[in-house]
């Protein structure tokens, strides 16, 4: 198993969309585990990928090659079904990221129903942390989520930044300080539970500052922000400028 990640505040590269370009042509490149390996150098910590239920983008043969060729730490991020899971404990990433999935969404939409899939949620996370892959749900920042994760004894919560995103980019000022409380006090609440806090979803450079700089987040996810800047400068550019700026606001400078 690759070794632990030490940054006070990592971050997560998610390539799903190298495979969304590679797919639209049905050719061989550009590969992800190429991706994988020059987003490592360029300053992540680790690599993210969604296998989706419809293999859209990311495919088994994807995740095989990063997890077995490379020893980058993995996040695997998948839907709560026995298929995920099985193939979860077959790969063991170093951590596997719960998130809600319906074929029709063009992208994740939403944090996970915690609260009302109690039951469902309890004993694959349960099979996926007797193998040793830490587990984090993928939530909104609400209270009630929050506790239902703590509820099922995960290590790691990741508060789903989509909808703040989305109103920094509609420059709707006032609703994107009000998100922005929400995810500051989600992130508080869920550290005061022990739950390790990441955050991620729709982070660009002029977004992620807020983030970053909110203390109890020790961890960011971003993907598709990175491979479309790529096209103007370059993957590994895009990585290290937004390492950068991210680092800069945790700093305060
Ligand atoms: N976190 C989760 C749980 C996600 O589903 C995604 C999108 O796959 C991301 C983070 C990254 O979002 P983006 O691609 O918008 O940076």
């Amino acid at each position: 198993m690759p070794p632990e990640p030490k940054r006070p505040l990592r971050l997560g590269v998610n390539i799903d969309h190298v495979a969304t370009l590679r797919n639209a042509r049905g050719s061989p490149y550009p590969e992800p585990v190429r991706a994988a390996r020059l987003a490592r150098e360029a300053g992540a910590d680790i690599i993210t990928m969604h296998l989706r239920e419809d293999r859209r983008h990311i495919r088994d043969i994807d995740v095989e090659s990063v997890a077995r060729e490379t020893d980058i730490p993995v996040n695997l991020e998948m839907a709560a079904t026995p298929e995920m899971v099985a193939i979860a404990l077959r790969l063991k990433p170093y951590a596997c990221c719960i998130v809600p999935e319906r074929r029709q969404e063009v992208t994740t939409e939403g944090g996970l129903d915690v609260a009302g899939l109690h039951n469902h949620l309890a004993p694959m996370i349960d099979e996926l942390k007797r193998a040793g892959i830490r587990v984090a749900l993928f939530i909104d920042p609400d209270p009630r989520q929050i506790e239902a994760s703590a509820a099922l004894n995960v290590p790691d919560v990741e508060l789903h930044t989509g909808t703040y995103c989305d109103a920094t980019l509609e420059g709707d000022a006032a609703r994107t300080q009000l998100l922005l409380a929400d995810l500051r006090a989600g992130a508080k609440i869920a550290a005061g539970l022990g739950l390790e806090v990441h955050a991620g979803h729709g982070l660009t450079y002029e977004n992620v500052g807020a983030v970053a700089a909110i203390p109890e987040i020790v961890e960011l996810q971003i993907g598709h922000f990175l491979v479309g800047e790529s096209v103007f400068i370059g993957f590994a550019p895009a990585i290290r400028h937004m390492r950068a700026t991210m680092d800069r606001a945790r700093i305060g400078s």
